[in-house]
């Protein structure tokens, strides 16, 4: 366990969109007692409004416009560099719409998560809750996991579930997955930085023993 400011895990974000699981994030690691911090947050897309929730929270930002790269080789050296001068702990992605090389991937290994909305392994890849809803499923939630090359393949960590609802659509329960993810997240990421959680090889540990499926987190989860 990491005991003064200085020995603080360090954290980096990585965001494309709005943000919301980067704020959830932010309230979460500047409340007293936050085993870990923030101390950048980076971005691939100018004007996201993840940039802005950022800056008001006073946390140093960067940007590495993919449109700028021409060959996704060249983004992701570029965006390893500028994450590696923040010396990070741990590579947190929230909502971070690239694809990953694999070079990338195995230099941030056993330190990077990802949140996905669904209950992997079903549903990777987008359009996550329309597509439960096409197959009727009864159950429907989030996952956070460690990232490897496999995209949305990586070991699981955690989950929380809602109930799908004769009445919801795409809309209503992105919303309900969301509130979720907002619980989630910090939860994960506050175990990494309680020295809890780990990957050795492709096995996640917890509390030093290996975990066999997801850590499930009750529905009405509420802190
Ligand atoms: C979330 O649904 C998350 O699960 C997925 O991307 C979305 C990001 O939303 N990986 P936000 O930008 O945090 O609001």
């Amino acid at each position: 366990m990491m005991s003064s400011d200085a020995m603080e895990p360090r954290i980096v974000v990585l965001a494309s969109g709005s943000g919301s699981n980067l704020q959830a994030l932010i309230e979460n690691t500047q409340s007293v007692g936050f085993p870990g911090r923030i101390v950048a947050v980076g971005c691939n897309r100018p004007g996201a409004f993840a940039l802005e929730r950022a800056e008001q929270a006073g946390i140093e930002t960067f940007l590495v416009d993919h449109q700028q790269y021409s060959s996704r080789e060249d983004f992701d050296r570029q965006l390893r560099q500028t994450i590696d001068r923040y010396s990070p702990d741990l590579l947190v992605l929230a909502g971070f719409m690239r694809i990953l090389t694999p070079d990338f991937v195995r230099a941030f290994h056993c330190r990077m998560l990802n949140i996905h909305p669904s209950l992997l392994p079903k549903y990777r890849g987008l359009n996550t809750h329309q597509r439960a809803l096409d197959d009727g499923e009864p159950l429907h939630g989030v996952t956070v996991h460690f990232v490897t090359e496999e995209l949305d393949g990586g070991p699981l960590i955690a989950q929380a579930e809602v109930s799908v609802d004769p009445q919801d659509t795409a809309a209503s329960l992105a919303e309900k997955v969301r509130a979720k993810e907002h619980l989630l997240y910090p939860i994960v990421v506050r175990w990494f930085c309680e020295g809890r959680l780990k990957l050795a090889g492709n096995q996640v540990r917890f509390d030093d023993l290996p975990l066999r499926e997801a850590l499930r987190l009750p529905v009405d989860l509420n802190s």
